[in-house]
């Protein structure tokens, strides 16, 4: 199963293995990972589950499309490095994937 290592706005590294197929909202959900709240179940309604993602994933990771780019603009903090974890659905190659959470969700 692919790793994904969680990075908490302190610092604190959360490290979990993820079923394929799941998003990355869901691997944190699960894991009891804090920081990502996903107020709205992972609709792209929200976006309490921002994060920050380094560009050298851009290849791996699926394209935001304009729904997760306007709900971004509601974001704390918002970057070219945001993304919402709720669209990014965990395949193998996001094995080593690496997300960083925002100072806090709004
Ligand atoms: S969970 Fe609400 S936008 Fe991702």
């Amino acid at each position: 199963m692919p790793k994904i290592t969680f990075i908490e706005h302190n610092g604190t590294h959360h490290e979990v293995q993820v079923a394929v197929g799941l998003s990355v909202m869901e691997a944190a959900r699960d894991n009891n990972v804090p920081g990502i709240e996903a107020d709205c179940g992972g609709a792209c309604a929200c976006s309490t589950c921002h994060v920050y993602v380094d560009t050298s994933w851009n290849e791996k990771l699926p394209v935001k499309d304009a729904m997760e780019e306007d709900m971004l603009d509601f974001a704390w903090e918002p970057s070219e490095l945001s993304r919402l974890t709720c669209q990014i659905r965990v395949t193998e190659d996001l094995d080593g994937l690496i997300v960083r959470m925002p100072e806090k969700q709004i």
